[in-house]
């Protein structure tokens, strides 16, 4: 039977929350990754150290294993240099969210002025903690993404040594830009790899699809495909899975987020068999975060087979994508 091994897989991008939900989604993803980088917007968000240290116990109190590396984020604000360097051995990351743009992104930055950001982003920059940032405007919604182009181009000109993590990107115009600026780098969701709004909105409405940035036009997955698919130094997997409860994504005000960490590894396969570019998926899920990042996650294999796999309705409280369907390839064991 046709198998595939992946070494050390690493999630880029993964809300873990925190109480029951994070209870029932760590240990899916603590099972098939080495390693996750850990989105900071908790009610209230990841702001101080004692946060962050405190939420990393949770996380690992929550796992079922040991070879596991939660990678700690801290939520943007204008933090000052002696804080930064107090807190640098903790994170990896800095997450920035514009205000009000995604789910639990109240406290954002509301104005993008570069000299009110500049001693936290030089002090980032020189202390080597990377920039992630969720790339939207408050505009048309189809829009939001490419009308952020010129905050990216903003940041890679002002701040040439910070290195800046475009995430879930879902436009050609995003990927165009991983090679006009050195600094620029960018995760890839599994979902923006296989749906557009269509499926999204284009039937029946289907709100396990609904997340932001919201998924686009045909052309814009060609775009991520071709930069996923062929294992672009500067791309790298971030699934952005979001648990949201069934009630609250089943309701009128959907909540944004698509769950996708227990499936994912299985559906890229899918995908990158299916376009032929199995060879690629191990630099897709690991190997450029890696050097991206600058880190070395524990030793694990993750060894897929190709055999049915079952999506479950559910997952605690939470639906993931695709539930009930039927996936072509499934974990086989982890080591
Ligand atoms: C995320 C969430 O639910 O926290 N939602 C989403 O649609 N992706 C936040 C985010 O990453 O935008
Ligand atoms: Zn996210």
């Amino acid at each position: 039977m046709k198998t595939m091994t992946l070494t050390m897989p690493l999630d880029m991008h993964v809300h873990l929350r925190d109480g029951e939900m994070l209870e029932t989604v760590a240990p899916l993803t603590s099972y098939s990754f080495s390693g996750a980088l850990v989105m900071p917007n908790l009610v209230p968000p990841v702001t101080t150290l004692d946060m962050v240290r405190g939420y990393k116990k949770r996380i690992q109190a929550a796992m079922e294993s040991d070879d596991f590396e939660p990678y700690m984020t801290l939520f943007y604000q204008n933090y000052s240099r002696s804080f930064l360097e107090e807190v640098k051995d903790h994170i990896i990351a800095i997450k920035l969210y514009p205000s009000g743009v995604t789910t639990n992104s109240e406290g954002g930055v509301a104005s993008f002025d570069i000299e009110a950001m500049r001693e936290t982003l030089e002090a980032m920059s020189d202390l080597g903690i990377i920039l992630s940032v969720h790339g939207e405007t408050n505009g048309f919604v189809m829009d939001r993404e490419a009308e952020f182009m010129s905050v990216y181009e903003m940041l890679a000109v002002h701040f040439p040594k910070l290195k800046i993590i475009m995430e879930h990107i879902t436009t050609r115009e995003a990927v165009k830009m991983l090679d006009q600026y050195e600094n620029l780098y960018a995760t890839i969701t599994v979902h923006h790899l296989m749906i557009t709004l269509d499926d999204v909105a284009g039937g029946m409405l289907r709100p396990h699809l609904f997340c932001k940035p919201i998924a686009k036009r045909p052309h814009d997955r060609e775009a991520l495909l071709k930069v996923a698919l062929s294992a672009h130094p500067k791309v790298m997997f971030g699934s952005d899975s979001a648990p949201h409860p069934k009630h609250t994504k089943e309701s009128c005000g959907c909540g944004a987020g698509v769950f996708t960490a227990p499936i994912a590894l299985q559906l890229l396969c899918e995908i990158f068999e299916a376009n032929d570019s199995l060879d690629n998926l191990q630099a897709f899920v690991s190997d450029n975060a890696q050097q991206i990042y600058g880190i070395c996650p524990d030793f694990k294999e993750v060894v897929l087979v190709k055999h049915d796999f079952v999506i479950p309705e559910m997952y605690g409280s939470v639906v993931p994508m695709r539930a009930g369907e039927t996936l072509t390839w499934s974990i086989e064991r982890v080591d």
